[in-house]
C-alpha cells in the first residue's frame, strides 16, 4: 500500500515547552490519520527529546533526532551517544543534514561512520543528501548526488537496509533559500533512485525519498505529485501545528493514490 512519508526537523529552534506544545497539538489533530497510510516523524532539540518521547509514543508519531556520533561512548565532548539516544525512545537519526555538512564540517565519511553506527544500534537513518548551488550551475548535482549515496552508504550489506533517504538541494534550504521546482526535484529523486538500485539491487527501489528545501502549503501537492518523491521532509511551515496538519491533509490522498 502506498504510503506517505512527511516530518519535520525543528533544528535549532522550539524549546522543550514549545516542542511538547507543538507535538501534543500536532498528535491531536493527526489522530484520525490511520499511521498505516502516514510515517509522520518530529526531529526536536536534543534537550526535548525525553520529554517528546512520551507524547510521540501517545500520538503515533516518529521521534528522531539531528545528529549522532559513531562511536558509543567516551571523550566526545559535545557528542550525543546512540545510547544516549535510546533511552529517550528515538527511532530515526537524521544523518548528513545539509546545515551539519557545511556550517559544522560533517563530510561523507564522517556521515558513513554515522550511517553504521545507526544501523547497528536499530535506529533508521535518515540520510541527507545535496547538492550546493555551484554545483547545480556546474551541471553535476547528479555526479554529487551519486557520491554523497555511494560513499555515505558504503559498506551497508543490508538489503534493503531500514533507510530514509532527503534530498534537501543546500540552495533550497531555510530563510534564504529558493525551493527546487516539482521537476528539478524529481529528475534528481530519479537519480538517487537508481543510485539506490545500482548499490541494492531491485529491492533498493522501496527506500523512500522525501524532498526537503522550503516545503510550503504552495508547492507541498506539486512535490508529491511526482512519482520517484515518497515524501516530504519539511522546515518552517511545519513548526505550526496547524500549518503542518493542512499540509499532510493536502498531500496525503495524493501519496497514497500512487
Ligand atoms: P526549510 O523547509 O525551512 O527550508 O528546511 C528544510 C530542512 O532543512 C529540513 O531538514
Amino acid at each position: 500500500m502506498a504510503k506517505l512519508y512527511i516530518g519535520t526537523n525543528t533544528k535549532m529552534v522550539q524549546t522543550i515547552a514549545q516542542s511538547k506544545a507543538f507535538l501534543t497539538k500536532l498528535g491531536t489533530l493527526t489522530a484520525d490519520i490511520p499511521r498505516e497510510q502516514m510515517e509522520l516523524f518530529v526531529i526536536p532539540s536534543y534537550t526535548s527529546l525525553e520529554s517528546a518521547g512520551i507524547i510521540c509514543r501517545n500520538h503515533g508519531i516518529l521521534l528522531g533526532a539531528q545528529n549522532m556520533c559513531w562511536e558509543d561512548t567516551g571523550q566526545f565532548t559535545g557528542e550525543i551517544s546512540p545510547l544516549m539516544l535510546k533511552e529517550t525512545g528515538v527511532e530515526i537519526v537524521e544523518l548528513g543534514h545539509s546545515e551539519r555538512r557545511h556550517l559544522m564540517g560533517e563530510d561523507d565519511a564522517m556521515v558513513n561512520r554515522k550511517v553504521h553506527a545507526a544501523l547497528r544500534h536499530g535506529f533508521t537513518p535518515l540520510l541527507c543528501i545535496g547538492e550546493t548551488k555551484l554545483q547545480k550551475m556546474q551541471g553535476i548535482a547528479d555526479e554529487v548526488l551519486r557520491i554523497q549515496l555511494q560513499t555515505g552508504l558504503f559498506g551497508v550489506d543490508r538489503n534493503p537496509p531500514p533507510l530514509r533517504i532527503a534530498y534537501e538541494p543546500v540552495w533550497a534550504i531555510g530563510v534564504d533559500g529558493e525551493p527546487a521546482t516539482a521537476e528539478y526535484a524529481e529528475q534528481r529523486h530519479s537519480t538517487i533512485r537508481e543510485t539506490l538500485t545500482t548499490l541494492f539491487g531491485k529491492l533498493g527501489a522501496s527506500i523512500p525519498i522525501l524532498y526537503g528545501g522550503s516545503v510550503n502549503p504552495q508547492n507541498a501537492l506539486s512535490l508529491i505529485a511526482k512519482p520517484h518523491i515518497d515524501g516530504l521532509f519539511i522546515g518552517r511551515s511545519a513548526w505550526d501545528a496547524e500549518r503542518f496538519d493542512a499540509i499532510i491533509r493536502m498531500v496525503l490522498p495524493c501519496a497514497m493514490a500512487k
